[in-house]
């Protein structure tokens, strides 16, 4: 079955520019009513216009959240349960490549907090709701970038040598690691999680980069309407109905790293997860004692 039309609901975290504005394009030429989230009103006012040019009868609707904030992810989500009562599609995608270490108003590192907490608090915010709109789908942006990363458990807030682009594909690991145990925990609720590699595409997400960076993406850009098409696919397509738990590239179920199929750490990255993010007490240690490094 495709999930789309009218009477369906979808979230869009990044939806103000690149491959989150391109997905709120498509969904909502779907019919499908697409709430649209950034920290700017201006930005997703504009993305929103632009949608609307194109896709007149499109249903589209702008919450501002800045996701570095806590407190502002929890507002979202109580204002998203506010004006809805249904959630058909969740995707958290707004992310960013940070250069210098910086911590947020929770005194958590940046990346780390934008590109995996946010995702995590989110959908643990909507959760009840997701649910309760089965069959629905919950995506999260990903990127083979995680592919050289090992997420290391004593240093989740990059304090040792910071340095952007390893951090940012850290968090990408945390991204895939977080669906799989997502999935995990919703078996049987008719709820699906996936993630997906949009590939290297045309966006802004490389503008604080050095030089090697950005001309490093500059020979593989795609355009943000290609980055948008398997995130597309995940969230409204009859082919995935049902699929759980897999990394998507190209709209194929691909291998994601080693560590992302350790389960004992992906628990462990939620159970940490929760505790920063107040849902639940401290976890204990990782590795267990028991078992080998
Ligand atoms: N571009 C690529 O080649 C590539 C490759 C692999 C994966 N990805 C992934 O694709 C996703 C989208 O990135 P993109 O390439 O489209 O980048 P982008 O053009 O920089 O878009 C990022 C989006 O995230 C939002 N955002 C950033 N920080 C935020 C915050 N603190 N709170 C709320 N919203 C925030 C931005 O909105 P505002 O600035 O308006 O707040 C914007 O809408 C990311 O998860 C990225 O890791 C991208």
């Amino acid at each position: 079955m495709v999930l789309a039309g009218t009477g369906r609901v979808s979230l869009i975290t990044g939806a103000s520019t690149g491959i989150g504005k391109e997905m709120a394009r498509k969904i909502a030429a779907m019919g499908v009513t697409v709430v649209m989230v950034s920290r700017s009103r201006e930005r997703l006012k504009t993305a929103e216009e632009q949608i609307r040019r194109d896709f007149p009868a499109a249903k589209t609707d702008i919450l501002v959240a800045d996701l570095s904030s806590q407190a502002d992810i929890r507002q979202l989500a109580s204002e998203f349960c506010d004006r809805y009562e249904r959630l058909d599609i969740l995707i958290n995608n707004a992310g960013m490549l940070v250069p210098k270490r910086s911590v947020t108003l929770d005194g958590i590192e940046t990346t780390f907090a934008v590109n995996h907490l946010a995702y995590f608090l989110l959908t643990n915010l909507l959760l009840e709701t997701i649910k309760s709109s089965s069959p629905a789908r919950i995506v999260n942006t990903s990127s083979a970038a995680h592919k050289s990363a090992t997420l290391d458990f004593d240093d989740l807030q990059n304090e040792k040598g910071y340095s952007g682009f390893p951090v940012y594909c850290r968090s990408k690991l945390a991204n895939v690691m977080f669906t799989y145990e997502l999935a995990r925990r919703l078996e049987g609720t008719g709820v699906t999680a996936n993630c997906f590699h949009p590939g290297v595409i045309a966006t802004d997400l490389f503008r604080d980069q050095n030089f090697l960076v950005r001309a490093g993406a500059q020979l593989f850009l795609k355009s943000p309407a290609k980055g948008a098409q398997t995130g597309v696919y995940l969230a409204t397509s009859g082919d995935v109905e049902g699929v759980t738990g897999k990394y998507f590239v190209k709209r194929r179920a691909e291998r994601s790293n080693k560590q992302s199929y350790d389960e004992a750490a992906a628990r462990h990255l939620w159970a940490v997860s929760s505790e920063l993010t107040g849902l639940s007490k401290p976890p204990t240690a990782y590795p267990p004692p028991d078992r080998p490094v």
